[in-house]
């Protein structure tokens, strides 16, 4: 269940079916991230005990890396540079220092944007059915596993402390509104 209190800008779908080529190559850097932050994740000692647990997430991520690589290669699209993501860089501004709650506030970034991802992902499965088969079945294949992503995170946070979270997670869903309504006309997915 997502929690968000803002759906996707109306203008973020047409943006992109109008550039999957660049969405493509934006989804390969975003999946090469999710597995690099399940790795930073393990810096913390409140997640010592869930290393094994991260480094399996780290592992599905690159795994998604590797089979949107694949799409670009049977496409012809060439890798390219990322694109910063303003409301993910806007996000994590707001993590704040010290172990315990700089632990709880990445925990909730991190989930935020997976839930974002299997929120759009979901949006994609369905919207591309009439415009590119391969992909929106491509797209539907990935929601169940960002969606236990999404969740993971939050859970880890909630089990570090259940109050402390529930009071970030409010702060940062008011943000996660604010930021997404931000307009960005970059072809990427975030
Ligand atoms: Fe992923
Ligand atoms: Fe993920």
């Amino acid at each position: 269940m997502l929690l968000f209190r803002e759906k996707p800008p109306a203008d973020w779908l047409p943006k992109v079916l109008a550039n999957l080529p660049a969405v493509l190559v934006d989804h390969a850097h975003l999946e090469r991230k999710a597995a690099t932050s399940a790795l930073n994740l393990e810096k913390y000692r409140d997640l010592f005990p869930r290393v094994e647990e991260l480094n399996a997430i780290a592992i599905e991520e690159l795994q998604h890396f590797q089979l949107v690589l694949g799409l670009l290669k049977k496409r012809a699209i060439p890798f390219g540079q990322p694109y910063p993501s303003p409301w993910i860089a806007g996000l994590m501004r707001s993590v704040r220092n010290g172990q315990r709650c700089q632990v709880i506030d990445h925990l909730i970034c991190c989930s935020l944007i997976e839930g974002r991802s299997c929120e759009k992902f979901q949006i994609l499965a369905v919207e591309l059915k009439q415009v590119d088969d391969e992909l929106a079945a491509f797209y539907a294949s990935l929601v169940e596993s960002e969606g236990n992503h999404y969740a993971t995170y939050l859970l880890m946070a909630r089990e570090i402390d259940e109050a402390e979270t529930q009071r970030r997670l409010d702060f940062y869903l008011d943000l996660d509104a604010r930021l997404i309504r931000e307009p960005n006309p970059l072809p990427m997915l975030h």
